[in-house]
């Protein structure tokens, strides 16, 4: 009785030695798991925004993706409607498109044309407009937004911040 109780006390203490050895190797598993922090700073595009010039598309890259910066102008913004305005990007007042230019459909790079501010699709026809929502299937939606947080003049491509947050919540990008 003594002995079977004492057998018992010292399976649970073994128990909990080896837990807690289990959950030390998953921290250091983790650890070697975790990429090196200039991996990690690969991640992420810093897109100074004050260097773009309105009506002009600049083609940039995140994550060997092409991304899409046009600087809109005023007319633009004038004429926006509430859909073309949920898509808005605002940094200091100024307003941009900046989304994955990659069409939705099978994914090929869109070409812009400033003359009717539209984007066109040559593989299939699709359309797009100086927002990024899709005005011509086959693509089913307008260009993805990737993740964004803006800081001063800057934003930065691959970290989620409010705004990126509020569009994501309401359905304009996935
Ligand atoms: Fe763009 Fe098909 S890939 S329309």
């Amino acid at each position: 009785m003594h002995n079977s109780s004492r057998r018992g006390f010292m399976g649970k203490a073994f128990g909990a030695v080896a837990g807690v050895g289990a959950v030390g190797s998953l921290v250091a598993m983790k650890k070697s798991w975790d990429p090196l922090p200039s991996v990690k700073a690969a991640g992420f595009t810093t897109l100074d925004m004050s260097i773009y010039k309105e009506g002009e598309l600049v083609t940039e890259k995140w994550r060997g993706k092409p991304i899409f910066v046009l600087k809109k102008t005023a007319e633009m913004v004038a004429k926006q409607t509430e859909d073309q305005k949920a898509r808005d990007i605002v940094v200091n007042g100024e307003h941009y498109m900046v989304a994955i230019g990659l069409c939705t459909h099978l994914g090929c790079i869109p070409g812009y044309n400033p003359d009717d501010e539209t984007f066109l699709c040559a593989c299939h026809g699709g359309m797009f407009d100086f927002a990024g929502e899709v005005t011509k299937a086959p693509p089913p939606r307008g260009f993805d937004i990737p993740p964004f947080k803006i800081e001063g003049n800057q934003m930065i491509l691959g970290e989620a911040g409010p705004e990126y947050e509020a569009m994501k919540n309401s359905g304009v990008t996935l």
